[in-house]
């Protein structure tokens, strides 16, 4: 590990990126601050407690208590470094929301350190620091080069990912100097054990994040359409990639479900979207994709619609399970999930909502997973956990559900089938 020139460093924001990476820097030697807005989230981690439900936060407990969370933005002036890890999400209409992170540049200006480093990690298209950050240090007076650097991490981690954590993910860096990129690599070098790759300019560090997210939008939407497509032609589309995915090269498996959610997925591509508009060029691509991934809840309350009158029942007036309301597996995370619009869905339809998910048991209807099998007539599976994974399919029967509509393809289909369930993946019958 290389020697730490710069010991003191404050993370603003400390959500999913933002607490990991505050206790990867505490277990490296670095003295931490952590300042958030949030002070429920700061009394929790004060406590020792972590405000969320991460396994690399629970492995290393006993980090939270060498990083000193707080509310008082006067932390940042005993940092050599500062790192942004606020949210950037997009309003209802998909525009993104820079508010939070406007807002963190002006907190850092009050309270900076001369020479200090500053490093957004948050997600952001090609341009967010040189056209909006940088203008506000600017504003204030400030040089970059003397009185400031800035530079771009931007944070790959994966929620839930029992491999790739803080630690072991490589990471792309571009700062707006050549001292600024140094102090910066020096940094990430200390706490990071894989390769950092050093790009040319601030710009394609940030476009590479954006790139990497809405590569796997694409890619998704590409299956779900498939998805849509091979159901009418009764062919497995599951079977179909597995086949594919056989051929050594060229081909990377991507699989359809009930929507993409999450704070990115469903979220950066419209930054690239709408800062490309500002340059005059139009990502038909990349709008074609949100659009149908974003029509999946839908089509999967339309599965399940169909298998209700299959069975001689109405939407309305049935008791349909939620199993799951995360957006993906074994984590709490409710944001942009696609639960949230399956169950508006339902609602419309009038049907009776059940909703279950052990993660996140204050919007659960009933408190464990006995309770939901009792109370539902038919399923929606919505994510994974482990815990539906191990569910033996006789207890759907034995609860009488009629129909169950498996939004990530996880259930065992034949099984269930065999028990006279109606039963509909997502491309897959
Ligand atoms: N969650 C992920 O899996 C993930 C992965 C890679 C990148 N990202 C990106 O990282 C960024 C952060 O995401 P997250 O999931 O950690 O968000 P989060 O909502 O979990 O955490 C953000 C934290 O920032 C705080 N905050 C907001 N504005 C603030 C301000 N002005 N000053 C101080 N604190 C402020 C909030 O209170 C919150 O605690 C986003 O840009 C996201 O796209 C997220």
């Amino acid at each position: 590990m290389p020697e730490k020139k710069n010991k003191i460093i404050t993370i603003i924001g400390l959500g999913y990126v933002g607490l990991p990476l505050a206790i990867r820097a505490a277990e490296r030697g670095y003295e931490v601050f952590g300042f958030d807005r949030d002070e429920k989230k700061i009394n929790l981690i004060k406590k020792g407690k972590s405000p969320f439900k991460e396994n690399f936060i629970s492995e290393r407990k006993e980090l939270l208590g060498k990083i000193t969370a707080t509310s008082d933005a006067g932390v940042i002036k005993k940092s050599d470094i500062a790192i942004v890890c606020v949210p950037t999400p997009v309003d209802e209409k998909f525009f993104p929301i820079l508010d939070p992170l406007i807002s963190a540049a002006e907190i850092i200006i009050k309270n900076r350190k001369p020479g200090q480093l500053i490093v957004i990690e948050s997600t952001i298209n090609p341009g967010i620091c040189e056209e909006v950050i940088m203008p506000i240090f600017q504003k204030a007076g400030l040089k970059e080069g003397k009185d400031f650097y800035i530079a771009h991490c931007p944070e790959r981690i994966n929620p839930g990912d029992p491999k790739w954590n803080v630690t072991n993910i490589p990471r792309v860096l571009g700062a707006s100097s050549k001292k600024g990129l140094e102090i910066a690599k020096d940094f990430y070098e200390s706490i990071i054990d894989a390769p950092i790759k050093l790009m040319a300019s601030i710009k394609e560090a940030e476009a590479c994040k954006v790139v990497e997210n809405s590569f796997r939008d694409i890619n998704i939407a590409f299956v779900n359409e498939l998805a849509k497509s091979f159901d009418q032609m009764n062919i497995n589309v599951k079977n179909v990639i597995d086949g594919a995915a056989t051929k050594p090269f060229a081909f990377m498996a991507h699989y359809p479900g009930r929507g993409v959610g999450g704070h990115c997925i469903p979220v950066d591509p419209y930054y690239l979207i709408e800062r490309a508009k500002e340059s005059g060029f139009d990502h038909k691509f990349l709008r074609v994709a949100r659009e149908i991934n974003n029509s999946m809840p839908n089509y999967t309350v339309e599965l399940m619609q169909d298998l209700l009158n299959g069975a001689g029942l109405a939407m309305k007036g049935t008791a349909v399970g939620v199993m799951g309301l995360s957006y993906k597996a074994n984590v709490d995370d409710l944001r942009e999930s696609p639960a949230i619009k399956i169950i508006s869905e339902l609602k419309k339809k009038g049907a009776k909502i059940v909703r279950y998910d052990p993660y996140i048991l204050k919007l659960s209807d009933v408190k464990n997973l006995k309770t939901f099998l009792q109370k539902s007539q038919a399923i929606i599976l919505v994510t994974n956990h482990k815990e539906f994974m191990e569910i033996d399919p006789k207890e759907f029967k034995k609860n009488k559900i009629v129909a169950i509509v498996d939004g990530m393809n996880a259930l065992p289909a034949e099984k269930i089938k065999k028990l006279g369930i109606k039963y509909h993946g997502i491309g897959r019958k």
